[in-house]
């Protein structure tokens, strides 16, 4: 199954899914083109590195129609089954949602439909949490829809917020924010391509129903991996896991436990 991945700016999300495709993690998938549209974003560098085709598309200084008619012929030429937006900074429109309906996936640092408002990205997202004083945060992958945060959601993993953040938030926000990011980060990093494999193996069913006559209908994912197929995954899992601890040990202030 082909991927396509819209990502506008530092590409960990992108990282974490090329390294679970190279690392034979991630079965039957292929990362097969990145789309960007900041010329300089560092996820375009993650891409050259590990010899994924990429294509800029500049948003500016044109009609949203037409830069989503260059993402859908490029994801079209690469013969692409499902989109994954990771970090992608645009809304999408309804005639992307229409072309991609129920095959277009985002991933949110927070447990949605909490702290989930338009215009609430990475950073501020776990400001909100840690202002609100939430004991429990975390991160969704879901199907996008016209709503932006509201679509079906696929998988949610849950990060206990820690009174060393809660206690530091109030001397210094930016360090306390970064901290509760970076744990959040490393579960995006694994929830992320569980997703895609679910949706590879055609575990995903989404179904509609009205909660009340009149009012737009409910859509749910229904996951239907069973016992075996969890087992399977976690074992294959642990390859990327042992190379994420490897990696973040040496470059970030996450503790070992926090990996684990
Ligand atoms: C992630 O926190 C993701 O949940 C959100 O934007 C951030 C992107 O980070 N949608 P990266 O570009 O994948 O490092």
């Amino acid at each position: 199954m082909n991927i396509g991945i819209l990502a506008s700016g530092r590409g960990s999300n992108f990282g974490a899914i090329v390294a679970h495709e190279r690392l034979g993690v991630l079965d039957d998938v292929d990362v097969s083109v990145l789309v960007y549209n900041y010329s300089d974003a560092p996820v375009a560098k993650i891409a050259e590195t590990q010899g994924v085709p990429s294509r800029f598309i500049d948003h500016r200084n044109r009609a949203r129609q037409e830069f989503e008619r260059e993402i859908i012929e490029t994801l079209d030429s690469y013969n692409v089954e499902l989109v994954c937006l990771a970090g992608w900074d645009r809304i999408i429109g309804s005639d992307f949602f229409k072309k991609y309906r129920w095959r277009a996936v985002n991933i949110h640092p927070a447990l949605l439909p909490a702290f989930g408002e338009k215009g609430l990205n990475a950073g501020f997202v776990h400001e909100a949490a840690l202002e609100y004083g939430v004991k429990v945060t975390g991160c969704t992958v879901y199907f996008i829809d016209v709503s932006v945060e509201k679509g079906p959601i696929i998988l949610q993993k849950p990060v206990e917020i820690r009174q060393k953040e809660t206690s530091l938030f109030s001397v210094n926000r930016e360090q306390a924010v970064g901290m509760l990011s970076d744990r959040v980060l490393v579960q995006e990093h694994r929830l992320y391509s569980k997703a895609i494999q679910l949706y590879a193996d055609k575990l995903l069913h989404v179904s509609e129903f009205s909660v009340e006559v009149g009012a737009s209908p409910r859509r749910v994912v229904s996951v239907h991996s069973d016992s075996v197929w969890e087992k399977e995954w976690a074992l294959r899992q642990r390859k990327f896991i042992e190379a994420q601890i490897e990696s973040w040990k040496s470059s970030t202030n996450v503790s070992e436990e926090d990996l684990l």
